[in-house]
Parts: C-alpha cells; sequence; structure tokens
C-alpha cells in the first residue's frame, strides 16, 4: 500500500480576497502522485512552479482546493484544522528558513523537545532523548543550551532536523532544506539525511530548485513547471535520462565532474516569456519556453502524463524526439544565421 497518494489533486489561490485584483493563481492544477513507504521521492522545477505548494498538501498543512489525499489507504478529512491532520498522521516538513522553525527566544533544546512535550514526554526521558538527537544530527550535547542566533546557518538546519525526527514522523518533506547552505555544508546535511532515513525509516520527500540535490536524495523523481507534474519516473528507472524538454534543460545546466566532458556539455538555456500560473498559456505550458515546439500541435493542445517506458510518465507530444528535433532547429538556425535570423540558436550555449 502507497504512503500517501494525491488523486487529482488542484491548489488554487483567489487574488481577488486578498486585495491584488481579479484572477485565481493555479499553484497546483489536477496532480497525481504516489509516495510509496520507504522511498524519497524528489520534486524539481524553478521556483514558483508550485513545489512548496505541493509538499504543504502532501503533509497536510495546506487543503486541495479540488481532489483527495489518500494516506496509508485512507481518505485524509478536509474538515478538519490543516495543522491537525498532519501531526495525526506523523508528517512534518523542514524549510529552507531553518532558523523560522527554532524559537529565536528560546534554547535549541527547548525547541528539539518541542514535538515531545506535545507528545506528553516526561521531562525525565526528555533531556536524553534530546541528546539523542543532537548526537544523531551531529551537533555536540553544548548546542542545547545555545540560542539559535548562536549558531551557523548548517548548525541551525540540523537543529531544524532533529526537531522533524524528534516526534518519530513517518515522512518528512523537505523544502529547499539545504539551498541556503554552501556547498560543502549542503553535502554533509544531504548526507545526514541519507543516513537519518535509514536509521529511522522514515520517508522523505525532497523538494528543491536544483535537479542535482534531487539526484543525489531520491529514489524517484518528479518534474514540475507551473503547477503540472511534467515528467514522473518510475520506481526502477533511476539513473535513466529524463525525456521531457524541461527536464533536460534542467539537467544540462548540472556541471560535470569530468573536464572532457565538461568541456562538450551543451547548456540550454531558456530564451521565451515565462508564463504566469495566473494566466496560463493555451496547450503546452511550457511551449513559450520550449526550444522543441512545434506549432500548432504545442499551442493547441495541452499534453497529457503518459507512459514513455522505460523512464516513467512524461507530458509532452514529442517525448524522445528531443536530440533529433534540436539538431534540426540548430540545422535550420544555421541556415538562417546567414540572413541574420538565428533565432533558435539562442538557446544553446556551449560553456566556454
Ligand atoms: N498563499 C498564497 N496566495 C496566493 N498565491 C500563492 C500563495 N502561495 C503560493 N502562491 C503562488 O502559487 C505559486 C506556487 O508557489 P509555490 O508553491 O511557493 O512555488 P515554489 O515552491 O515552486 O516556488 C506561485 O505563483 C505563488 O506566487
Ligand atoms: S509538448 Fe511541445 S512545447 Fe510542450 S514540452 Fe513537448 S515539444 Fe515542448
Ligand atoms: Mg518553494
Amino acid at each position: 500500500m502507497s504512503l500517501v497518494r494525491l488523486d487529482g489533486v488542484s491548489v488554487h489561490f483567489s487574488l481577488r480576497r486578498r486585495g491584488r485584483g481579479g484572477g485565481v493563481v493555479r499553484a497546483v492544477d489536477d496532480v497525481d502522485l504516489t509516495i510509496g513507504e520507504g522511498e524519497v521521492l524528489g520534486i524539481v522545477g524553478e521556483s514558483g512552479c508550485g513545489k512548496t505548494t505541493l509538499g504543504r498538501v502532501i503533509v497536510g498543512l495546506q487543503k486541495p482546493t479540488f481532489g483527495g489525499v489518500i494516506v496509508r489507504g485512507e481518505k485524509r478529512p478536509l474538515r478538519q484544522r490543516p495543522g491537525a491532520n498532519a501531526r495525526r498522521d506523523g508528517f512534518q516538513m523542514v524549510y529552507q528558513d531553518a532558523a523560522g522553525s527554532l524559537n529565536p527566544w528560546k534554547r535549541i533544546g527547548w525547541s528539539i523537545a518541542e514535538p515531545l512535550r506535545n507528545e506528553g514526554v516526561k521531562k525525565s526521558v526528555m533531556r536524553r532523548r534530546v541528546l539523542e538527537l543532537l548526537e544523531q544530527v551531529g551537533l555536540p550535547d553544548s548546542m542545547i543550551d545555545r540560542y539559535p542566533g548562536e549558531l551557523s546557518g548548517g548548525q541551525q538546519q540540523r537543529a531544524a532536523i532533529a526537531r522533524a525526527l524528534a516526534g518519530r514522523p513517518r515522512l518528512i518533506v523537505l523544502d529547499e532544506a539545504v539551498s541556503s547552505l554552501d556547498m560543502s555544508t549542503q553535502a554533509q546535511v544531504l548526507n545526514l539525511l541519507k543516513d537519518l532515513a535509514r536509521q529511522h525509516s522514515v520517508n522523505y520527500v525532497f523538494i528543491s530548485h536544483d535537479i542535482a540535490a534531487v539526484d543525489f536524495m531520491s529514489d524517484r523523481v518528479a518534474v514540475m513547471y507551473l503547477g503540472k507534474i511534467v515528467e514522473l519516473e518510475n520506481a526502477h528507472s533511476k539513473r535513466k535520462p529524463l525525456v521531457h524538454p524541461y527536464s533536460i534543460t534542467l539537467r544540462s545546466a548540472v556541471p560535470v565532474p569530468d573536464p572532457a566532458v565538461e568541456r562538450r556539455r551543451n547548456r540550454i538555456v531558456l530564451t521565451g516569456p515565462v508564463a504566469s500560473a495566473v494566466d496560463l498559456p493555451s496547450g503546452c505550458r511550457f511551449h513559450t519556453r520550449c526550444p522543441i515546439a512545434q506549432q500548432p500541435a504545442c499551442s493547441d493542445t495541452e499534453p497529457e502524463l503518459v507512459d514513455h517506458s522505460p523512464t516513467g510518465l512524461v507530458a509532452c507530444h514529442f517525448a524522445g524526439e528531443f536530440e533529433a528535433r534540436r539538431a534540426a532547429a540548430q540545422n535550420r538556425a544555421g541556415a538562417q544565421s546567414a540572413t541574420g535570423q538565428n533565432a533558435a540558436a539562442r538557446n544553446i550555449e556551449t560553456p566556454a
């Protein structure tokens, strides 16, 4: 049985109610998604595509406008206060801003112990549990009496993870949890998270705009664009190349350690206008920026998320044809460059 299943989930925010003129933001739009027991699901996409909103729905902190959330086979009650659902299901969320989940006026030990107090854990046991948690996240005992402002960003993030683990959660949604840390601290915290997942049998949903971090952490990757999942890996397709043009664009930005391969790497730079979640484009939402968009198919008809074995599910009319179509576009651009019309060539860049 799956741990969580999202069934046609949409989250729409009305702007009128917030005094920002008319319109509706379709932050998440008709998403079906399953999180299996024991797996790490990665969600990647650029800022504003709906990752945090989707993560909050999974945890139970955001009610869907439409659709249902099924936790361990049982439909989650929508009438309850969202926080109550998160507690009932044993789900936690860790945000980018670690300091935000630690009370600045209270010592670190107090913040980590908060879920234990809610559980009614005795004071005599509590201190021991907090010290164990500090050790597990690689922080010295002395941190128990420090204030958040006295800790580095990496130490704060470790304390926030300890706090999330304190209530023995079934699932933690990590939302850009390492994005504000420097590269070496990021690597340490990512490795720590992997170890903790094994020790605590906790599931993660790992959300980031950084596809390299998502690839490293996740068993399966979901790629989001403007509220939709446009590509979803199969459980066993790990390390197969992603095939949606947007996924390929994201992966093309990741530097390769081998200098010879790195020199040949083609970074794809998107040039078209970024569409808005309030005024969505017709057809495929990515068509305004897609390097291989074909008219009228891409601007008229929205592609469905369908099986594209062995990778997984993909929403693109031309899934698997990226290289061939990009080469054709480059050839056309080359021919046109003589006449000064090399528009298509502008979105392909080879690093120096
Ligand atoms: N409470 C809200 N009210 C109105 N719009 C919102 C609200 N929360 C998020 N949004 C909008 O929903 C879209 C998705 O936001 P978000 O889920 O934060 O994306 P991401 O985490 O990928 O950056 C954005 O356009 C954002 O401005
Ligand atoms: S459907 Fe068309 S615009 Fe959308 S990703 Fe595929 S090729 Fe690009
Ligand atoms: Mg976010």
